[in-house]
């Protein structure tokens, strides 16, 4: 990404779960309470207009309708990719995993409001230096001091080495680790999405990693012109896709470097298999992404 501000991604997925949250009534298919002030919102009106300037920006490609539907998808996958690492990590726990890395963390909220899952743990919070410094400076403006488990790890995954990130910031490499890493690969080049894999493969049997894959689309034309063109918008801001992939030789490259346990399935089957706790049935409608959980 183009380091100089802030990631503006981090920015959006996060209001994108701030409105689920404020336009949601319980059950939702994530409670991320802390979303709204992450962002710096304080009126539900605040998350509503992001949605809509997005709308308003993803229909420079084509239809109203398709842009909604492609907005409120992206909401639908902000928020169950963070719900499917929160059941990951609960069953990380469960198993004794005591230390949580979080990769390309953006306003993600966990550390700060899951404490059932997370005490008793060591977090990490590894990301972009200037994603991390906005994040850090939003929490002093809202007063909101990190836990005391809680480090943060500044960290460019296109300029240094992940492994050496992680042990001079203090993870420790013997420890069975669980690493959630959504919403980053599309934004690494293929050496660096396998270079991480391997450094996380590196750790002991039991660790894990989860992720949101972003896969080539068997979409209509019509919305691959919006996705094509919201891509470019992407690039433009500074944070252009640079790796997609086929979910079956992705597959095949964890099992390649030591990844025993797979579990990938797509959102619209997670959405259905979960759809009674998480309150209804979510239906997200473009095969954009798949959800992997792979433990070594
Ligand atoms: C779409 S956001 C996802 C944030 C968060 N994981 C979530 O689910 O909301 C992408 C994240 O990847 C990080 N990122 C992108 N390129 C990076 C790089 N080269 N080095 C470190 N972090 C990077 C950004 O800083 C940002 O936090």
């Amino acid at each position: 990404m183009d380091g100089s501000r802030p990631s503006w991604t981090a920015f959006m997925m996060a209001a994108l779960r701030a409105r689920h949250f404020v336009s949601t009534p319980p059950p939702r298919i994530l409670d991320d309470s802390l979303a709204m002030p992450f962002c710096g919102f304080t009126s539900p009106d605040q998350p509503n207009a992001v949605y809509e300037r997005l709308v308003e920006g993803l229909s420079r490609f084509g239809e109203r309708a398709l842009a909604e539907e492609l907005a409120t998808d992206l909401m639908i996958a902000g928020c169950a990719r963070s719900r499917f690492f929160e059941d990951r990590l609960a069953e990380a726990r469960a198993g004794g995993v005591d230390q949580i890395v979080i990769l390309g963390a953006g306003l993600d909220s966990t550390a700060y409001r899951c404490g059932a899952l997370t005490a008793g743990a060591t977090v990490f919070e590894v990301d972009h230096p200037a994603t991390q410094a906005g994040k850090r400076e939003m929490l002093a403006s809202i007063g909101l001091a990190p836990p005391a488990n809680l480090s943060f790890l500044p960290f460019d995954f296109e300029a240094q080495s992940l492994a050496d990130a992680l042990r001079e910031g203090g993870v420790r490499s013997h420890q069975p680790t669980i690493f959630g890493w959504l919403g980053v690969q599309p934004y690494l080049a293929d050496e660096t999405v396998m270079a991480t894999l391997e450094t996380i493969a590196a750790f002991p049997a039991g660790s894990e990693v989860v992720l949101d894959l972003i896969v080539s689309t068997g979409s209509a034309p019509d919305e691959d012109a919006m996705l094509a063109g919201s891509r470019q918008a992407l690039a433009s801001a500074g944070e252009a896709f640079r790796s997609t992939y086929a979910p079956d030789d992705f597959a095949a490259r964890l099992r390649e470097r030591g990844f025993a346990e797979i579990i990938m399935t797509s959102f619209q089957d997670w959405l259905r298999d979960n759809a009674e706790r998480l309150g209804g049935h979510y239906v997200k409608k473009r095969n954009t992404s798949v959800l992997v959980a792979a433990r070594l």
